[in-house]
């Protein structure tokens, strides 16, 4: 008898095998190493006439004793995975076993042509196909190899407990793609902890990164959707009000466009969501105007306190309420008459915009202009008096930046969301994806670069519930319907599976399941990864942290996988309690703290060399900006951004002459030298000349 029998098949359903164990000790010895029959996620093969077919062991037991019994029998279950045949392994089965048929235990052999097939399956190719994402759990000598194409092809999800290896999991799979000449990532890191993984040992970025900290990132509140812009002003707490805010949102949004629509030549496809300039401080200004407003009874005049501005002729008169503050008769009501619609209805609006304009944290969304006269990527490309139209056009190098087409070319835009408040943090990512996405849609497919997402901590921004209104949800949705048509890959970093949209879980084909304790999580992943495979999910608990089962196209069967850790780590290990608390505190300068806590200002804090000195400094005189530095050579990356020719780290894209931008965001004429910022003006607004 063949030693590496095991036993004999007793049931066939579909996929699924049952075994009757014959092997008498059920630790196997085969060259040297042992095989342990019937545990969970260990493989056996079944010999047939030309091929033979490759198994994974879902679980395995004594039988239940019936009264004819004489001894209890051990049985396991199979799940087929595929067959080998002419010496290469493929997925999935043509011919199914019988009743009867021999069961062996899969040694090295086996493993050596499932894996070579792997090798097979990629040679010849004229460029790389896939990469190493770690070692095979059973055998570290094999290494667990994924194609590239496969696993962005149809979205990818990460998930795992808190302290699995995700964020490991997700850099590791970065820094292999990273080392592909062209390859193109957008990442929303929620806690700011990517940067470190992209930088070399003394915190310098990577040439081919560009990092999006809320300091350097411009998000024009001109590029929001309507229903956003409704979400972050409009005042819900009456709800009288609320109706009277909208309808002025809805006509004042359409009116104060038009400038930039005319400019453009936009006006006949003009509509709310248009991403064109408007000033939000003639916005408020009007809005402000509209809520006191009082006309002269029975009349159309506006009952401006100026005589001399009362008689003007009422449409000048309106003209004049969009852009000054206006100051209105209080003196005589019995001869005045308020407005009929807005008066007293617009402080709420008012106010949300007061206070969000107000709060330094907004300023990358409400003062783009201002904001971005210090932001070293966009700086360079801002001036003073831009036209209504060329304000718009901030939105090409907004695109731009974050599909790297910048010099030198980067791979990587990490937008840091850590320093930006979370109640927008689903409107930013909702804008950037909606962004990205609507480029490679309206890109003609010849044209189209293929572009990842990376969202960490998706279930705090793609939630799963419908009554929580998400508008990155919307967004990221829409991505993992239609994305795979347009070269648009999601992928998905959770530790909450069950809390993330079930429309984007169901859409990935790809999955890397970490350490998952949670049984309402585990059944969700179940439910999405097929129930063939419950009782490897049910091993979930027990893997170490950066152990995962990597399943889908990508790899060549599911295979339970010790994922190598990148080099170097994000910035996400495990404080140590009991090491900190055995040693001398480190200091702790609190005043410091809560000094850049008022001032909401986590970035510096968490990088002290970048901006050292306080906020109100910064403003007057900025930090000289450093080039950045040369990638670090990875030994087995032959492809890396520091070896690519013709590609030297030269300076910052915001200090390079703006190439291709439209005149409007450049940085002056060429040879002109870059304007530097003025000091922060609190009191204004915009740049926009009108404002
Ligand atoms: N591939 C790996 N090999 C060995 N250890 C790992 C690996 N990946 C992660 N770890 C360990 O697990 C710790 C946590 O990893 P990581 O921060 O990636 O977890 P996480 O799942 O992202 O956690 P969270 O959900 O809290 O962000 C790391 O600090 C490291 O010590
Ligand atoms: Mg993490």
């Amino acid at each position: 008898m063949n030693p590496l029998k095991i036993g004999n098949v007793i049931r066939v359903e579909s996929g699924r095998v049952e075994v009757l164990i014959t092997a008498k000790d059920l630790n196997l010895l085969h060259e040297e190493r042992t095989y342990r029959v019937g545990q969970l996620g260990s493989y056996v093969t079944i010999p047939m006439d030309d091929r033979t077919l490759v198994g994974f062991v879902t679980g395995s037991g004594r039988q239940d004793l019936t009264v004819v019994d004489l001894e209890p029998q051990l049985l396991m279950q199979v799940q087929l995975l595929g067959e080998i045949q002419a010496g290469r392994f493929v997925r999935g089965v043509n011919d199914y076993p019988i009743v009867g048929d021999d069961v062996w235990v899969a040694v090295r052999g086996d493993f050596e042509v499932i894996f070579g097939s792997f090798d097979q399956l990629l040679s010849g190719a004229k460029h790389p196909q896939s990469f190493s994402l770690g070692r095979f759990a059973l055998n570290t000598e094999f290494e667990v190899k994924v194609l590239g194409s496969e696993l962005f092809a149809k979205h990818l999800a990460v998930v795992g407990n808190s302290g699995s290896g995700k964020s490991c999991t997700t850099a590791k799979i970065l820094q292999e793609v990273l080392d592909l000449p062209d390859a193109q990532v957008v990442l929303f890191d929620l806690h700011g902890e990517y940067r470190r993984a992209f930088a070399d040992e003394d915190g310098q970025l990577n040439a081919n990164v560009t990092y999006l900290g809320v300091d350097d990132l411009v998000l024009p509140y001109w590029l929001l959707k309507y229903e956003e812009i409704e979400a972050i002003f409009v005042d819900k707490s009456n709800p009288l009000h609320t109706t009277t805010q909208i309808s002025f949102l809805r006509t004042a949004l359409l009116e104060f466009k038009q400038e930039a629509a005319q400019e453009l030549g936009l006006i006949k496809t003009l509509t709310l969501d248009t991403p064109i300039y408007f000033s939000l401080e003639r916005f408020k200004t009007y809005a402000e105007n509209l809520n006191n407003a009082r006309y002269v009874l029975n009349d159309d005049h506006l009952a401006f306190s100026q005589l001399a501005l009362r008689s003007m002729d009422p449409k000048e008169q309106e003209k004049l309420m969009r852009t000054q503050r206006c100051q209105f008769n209080r003196g005589n009501p019995e001869g005045e008459t308020s407005h009929p619609l807005y008066f007293g209805k617009l402080l709420g609006l008012i106010d949300q915009i007061d206070t969000k304009f107000n709060d330094r944290r907004y300023e990358f969304l409400l003062k783009p202009i201002e904001h971005g006269m210090n932001s070293r990527f966009f700086k360079d490309r801002l001036q003073q008096d831009c036209t209504a139209g060329q304000t718009s056009n901030l939105m090409n190098h907004l695109i731009k930046l974050l599909t790297g087409r910048v010099q030198p070319r980067s791979n990587l835009t990490i937008v840091d969301l850590s320093g930006i408040p979370f109640e927008i943090v689903d409107i930013t990512v909702a804008v950037l994806t909606r962004l990205l996405f609507d480029l490679n849609f309206w890109t003609p497919p010849d044209q189209r670069h293929p572009i990842l997402l990376v969202f960490e901590e998706a279930h705090n921004y793609i939630p799963r519930v419908e009554s929580h209104r998400s508008f990155a949800k919307v967004a990221v949705e829409r991505v993992a319907k239609e994305g795979r048509k347009y070269g648009v890959s999601a992928m998905v970093v959770s530790q909450r599976p069950s809390e993330l949209s079930e429309t984007v879980l169901a859409q990935c084909n790809s999955f890397v399941v970490m350490r998952l304790s949670n049984p309402e999580d585990q059944h969700y992943i179940e439910k999405v990864v097929g129930d063939h495979f419950t009782s490897l999910l049910q091993m979930l608990p027990i893997l170490r942290p950066g152990e995962a089962f990597v399943l889908g196209d990508s790899v060549l069967m599911p295979m339970r996988t010790l994922v190598e850790m990148p080099s170097p780590t994000p910035q996400s290990g495990d404080v140590d309690f009991f090491r900190i608390w055995s040693s001398q505190a480190a200091d702790c300068n609190v005043d410091a703290i809560i000094a850049h806590w008022q001032r909401q200002d986590r970035q510096s804090l968490n990088r002290p060399d970048e901006h050292e000195e306080p906020q109100e400094v910064k403003e007057e005189a900025k930090p000289p900006q450093k080039p950045p530095p040369a990638r670090p050579q990875r030994a087995s990356s032959p492809a890396a951004a520091g070896k690519r020719p013709g590609q030297p780290a030269g300076p910052h894209p915001a200090a390079l002459p703006a190439e291709g931008m439209p005149a409007g965001v450049q940085a002056g004429a060429a040879g002109q030298p870059a304007q530097t910022a003025p000091p922060a003006r609190r009191s204004k607004w915009l740049a926009h000349p009108n404002n």
